[in-house]
């Protein structure tokens, strides 16, 4: 075993050993959770994608303003670049894009059809891990740097993790840098569990898929009908849980170890926070980022923070 399978045995190992049992949210993106998250994003009972989307069809124009000419986009945790289009076409004399995600095929696919929907532009695609440090020495200076946190990914890290990440980006952009970062909002809690429960039991696929995977590559035993998907809303932490709950008291071997489970007890997969307005630009600031233009749709499911450098 080498490299990222390594990486997935040791995660699942020390968290399984864990109390509460937990597996870090990133690997639940593997090929087919990549594929079940783009789902996802299509579902009528998940808002973020479509309200995020609509936000950067409304003020593409406002963004590119901010932005000026010549930028180097840089965009964290990529994904299908589905959205990135618009920014592309918006952008005046964009100087590069350069995609950061973790699943290769994600990556290439969206290179390959990035190139061909803009054939002059330079696609300078990272694979990596956006929590880790990124070198864009290889990757030709923009104006500005303007890196593009889209789709709430933020909401994957704790608060603290969040700041730590936004300050982190500063010296990492560069001298003159923006950062442009879509943040999913507190919301009535009917619409936040709905999206997160959806009806065609999407989210439980992706959510059961790491299961799946821990089978697959670390020769798991988990018999998947006997633990189910979950979603909750945790209103002290402020953030949407995922967990995987076992419906009896079971043993599961993996990777030649057991594993013993309560009637009940969960696997920790995902924590999604939510930010108010206000919360997310506090949070901008502690970071050392001027939060300068924030940008919601007209029933609050989402929103947009165009950071520029604090003065
Ligand atoms: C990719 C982290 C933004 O939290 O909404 C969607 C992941 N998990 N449905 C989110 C996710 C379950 C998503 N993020």
């Amino acid at each position: 075993m080498n490299g990222v399978d390594g990486e997935f045995a040791d995660a699942v190992i020390a968290g399984f050993r864990g109390t509460p049992k937990s597996v870090s949210s990133r690997f639940l993106y593997d090929t087919r959770g990549s594929d079940l998250f783009e789902q996802i994003t299509e579902l009528e009972d998940y808002y973020p994608t479509k309200a995020e989307i609509s936000l950067l069809d409304r003020y593409s124009g406002e963004i590119a303003e901010l932005a000026g000419a010549g930028v180097r986009l840089v965009e964290y945790g990529s994904g299908s670049s589905r959205k990135t289009d618009r920014l592309i076409e918006a952008l005046p004399s964009i100087a590069s894009y350069v995609p950061i995600d973790i699943s290769d095929s994600a990556l290439s696919q969206a290179a390959a059809r990035l190139i061909a929907r803009f054939p002059d532009l330079a696609v300078y695609p990272l694979h990596g891990d956006f929590n880790q440090r990124i070198d864009l020495s290889a990757v030709p200076d923009g104006k500005t740097t303007l890196g593009f946190f889209p789709g709430s990914t933020i909401g994957n890290l704790t608060r603290a993790a969040a700041r730590d990440f936004l300050e982190n980006a500063r010296p990492l952009l560069g001298r003159k840098s923006a950062f442009l970062v879509g943040v999913d909002l507190k919301k009535d809690l009917n619409v936040l569990l709905r999206a997160y429960n959806d009806r065609e039991g999407v989210t439980a696929a992706f959510n059961m898929n790491l299961l799946v995977r821990i089978n697959r590559e670390l020769d798991g035993a988990f018999d998947l009908e006997k633990f189910v998907h979950e979603a909750v809303w945790n209103e002290d932490e402020g953030r949407i849980e995922m967990h995987i709950r076992s419906l009896q008291v079971q043993s599961v071997q993996v990777l030649n170890q057991r594993f013993d489970f309560a009637e009940g007890e969960t696997i920790h997969t995902e924590n999604s926070y939510k930010y108010s307005l206000e919360e997310f630009q506090a949070l901008s600031r502690a970071a050392g980022w001027e939060p300068l233009r924030s940008w919601t749709d007209e029933n609050g499911l989402f929103s947009l923070h165009y950071l520029g450098p604090a003065s």
